[in-house]
């Protein structure tokens, strides 16, 4: 594996694969890698014939109070760990060689991010289609692979790459978990020991509006309520929103059918998690 840390030499090193015709796969990440990225990586590994992976902790989707400075970094931990999932290349640009000036054009994502996490996280899709197009430019992959976890993540580079005619198939791949059901995530670090505990709450609430809707409950706002009562009796995380839409246009529903997404985030003293459930209701 090498590890590269400019856009130059990672465009020489992906215009002499292309020319061989050799089929590329992306795993974008902000690193702290976890068996969720992991897990991308080995499906990449299966599909293509080269893997790039880039860690880059980007500035441009974290607002002002947010957790750039403690978002968890382990450089010499993440090289071991990509190494022996046999990525080829590790993509590890500085902000400065990302952003070198304050950026003239900005990718505004204008539907999708008023809901979940895009409410109350304003700019932070704007940060993250900026820096995939960025990317997409740079590695130029046929593939790139991302988490269902951040499934908002996912609708909004479905909607820019078919937008902007970008030639790469996103590969949406399932959520990790950990044995008591907590969605695997570099962030579950910084959860206090309490919180740790208690924090598989957000897995259960949504296999209890699962088993409901099994048994017939259509009904967004019953469900609604079902996962804020289970979430506020068993933790002491305040919730930051708790809703159900389509999926992937998210738009609200008053009743659920078709494909649906019930999607929630939990603030914990020093960490917001977040975690979803998709599926198809006939
Ligand atoms: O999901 C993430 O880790 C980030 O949002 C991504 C896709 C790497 C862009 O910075």
């Amino acid at each position: 594996m090498k590890v590269i840390t400019t856009i130059k030499e990672m465009q020489e090193v992906i215009s002499q694969f292309k020319s061989q015709e050799k089929s590329i796969g992306f795993v974008p990440t902000m690193g702290f890698l976890h068996e969720g990225h992991l897990t991308l990586v080995n499906r990449a590994r299966q599909e293509n014939d080269i893997v790039v992976l880039s860690i880059f902790v980007n500035p441009l989707q974290f607002g002002p109070k947010e957790d750039y400075a403690d978002y968890p970094r382990d450089f010499e931990r993440d090289r071991a760990l990509a190494e022996s999932e046999m990525v080829d290349f590790l993509f590890y640009p500085s902000v400065e060689e990302m952003y070198p000036n304050e950026l003239s054009v900005k990718v505004t994502v204008q539907e999708r991010t008023d809901v979940l996490c895009g409410s109350s996280r304003p700019g932070h899709f704007d940060g993250v289609a900026t820096v995939i197009t960025k990317f997409f430019n740079i590695i130029m992959p046929i593939r790139a692979y991302f988490g269902k976890k951040d499934a908002q993540q996912v609708a909004v580079i479905e909607g820019l790459i078919s937008d902007f005619n970008i030639p790469v198939d996103l590969v949406a791949v399932d959520i990790i978990r950990e044995t008591d059901g907590l969605a695997k995530s570099s962030r579950n670090v910084n959860l206090l020991p309490k919180e740790r505990q208690e924090a598989p709450v957000l897995y259960q609430s949504l296999k209890a509006a699962e088993a409901a809707i099994n048994e017939g409950e259509r009904d967004p706002v019953k469900l609604i309520t079902l996962i804020r009562e289970k979430i506020r009796n068993d933790s002491t995380g305040v919730i930051d929103y708790v809703q159900i839409y389509s999926y992937p246009q998210l738009k609200p529903l008053e009743k659920l059918e078709g494909t649906i997404i019930i999607a929630l985030a939990v603030k914990f003293s020093k960490v917001r998690l977040i975690d979803n459930f998709i599926t198809n209701i006939d």
